[in-house]
């Protein structure tokens, strides 16, 4: 009989990160999606409605500027910010995933690659005008959190904006308590994608559009 697509989804991610290979199942699940083997749960065939509601909000005019979409998967958020005119580059560490945007979106004007973000490469310290970070640093272990969060704030160029969407969890909810992933973001992560010359502008916590009983951070950043 046939595994279910959900059930394949959670045993990937498990079995990867037991074998210590805490980013590896992104590759196997959207590889495995591919085929109709499993579904890969946060791919929503649309933009995420916190980033729509942030565009909508905010009306970012995005022409001679540069944006980078981290963990873009398959590219609906990259196409969003892309619309808003800017040079906007979308990475992710799945090869799979970045095939996927590709064809999803083939007259994009957005730039997908492959890339990780624990090792970026190194021109992209500072040089982005916009980042977008929904759902990457929640996806990986608690113990790599902090090198995944430095290495998104160093992407935010000089008068950059940061825009960080999370599930969210209490502060007092201790960390083996969780069964990740995901491992949702406590409000002092969340306020951790700082800098003396980074500041945390504006944050909402709301519940999820989609499930409400879950938590949404909505965070956006501004570098001096
Ligand atoms: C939970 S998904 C969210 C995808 C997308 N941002 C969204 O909201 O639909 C996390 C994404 O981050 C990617 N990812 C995980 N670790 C990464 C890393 N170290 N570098 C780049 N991408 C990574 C995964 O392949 C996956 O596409």
């Amino acid at each position: 009989m046939n595994e279910d697509p959900d059930v394949a989804s959670r045993r990937i991610a498990r079995e990867s990160i037991d074998r210590d290979d805490p980013t590896g199942w992104f590759e196997h699940l959207y590889a495995a999606a591919a085929e109709g083997a499993a579904v890969v749960p946060w791919d929503r065939g649309t933009a995420h409605q916190l980033l729509t509601d942030w565009v909508n909000e905010s009306k970012p005019d995005g022409t001679d500027k540069t944006a980078l979409v981290v963990g873009a998967g398959t590219g609906w958020d990259a196409e969003l910010v892309a619309d808003r005119g800017y040079d906007t580059t979308a990475f992710d560490i799945s090869p799979t995933a970045i095939a996927t945007a590709h064809r999803n979106h083939p007259d994009s004007r957005a730039h997908y690659i492959v890339a990780d973000l624990l090792a970026p490469p190194t021109d992209w310290h500072r040089a982005f005008d916009l980042v977008v970070e929904i759902y990457t640093v929640q996806a990986l272990p608690i113990h790599l959190q902090p090198n995944a969060i430095k290495q998104v704030t160093d992407l935010v160029g000089p008068g950059g904006t940061l825009l960080v969407i999370a599930a969210a969890r209490p502060d007092d909810q201790p960390d083996d308590e969780i069964q990740g992933p995901p491992w949702p973001l406590t409000r002092a992560t969340i306020r951790s994608f700082t800098a003396p010359d980074l500041h945390l502008i504006q944050l909402d916590r709301a519940p999820s559009p989609t499930d409400p009983t879950i938590l949404r951070w909505r965070a956006e950043y501004l570098r001096d």
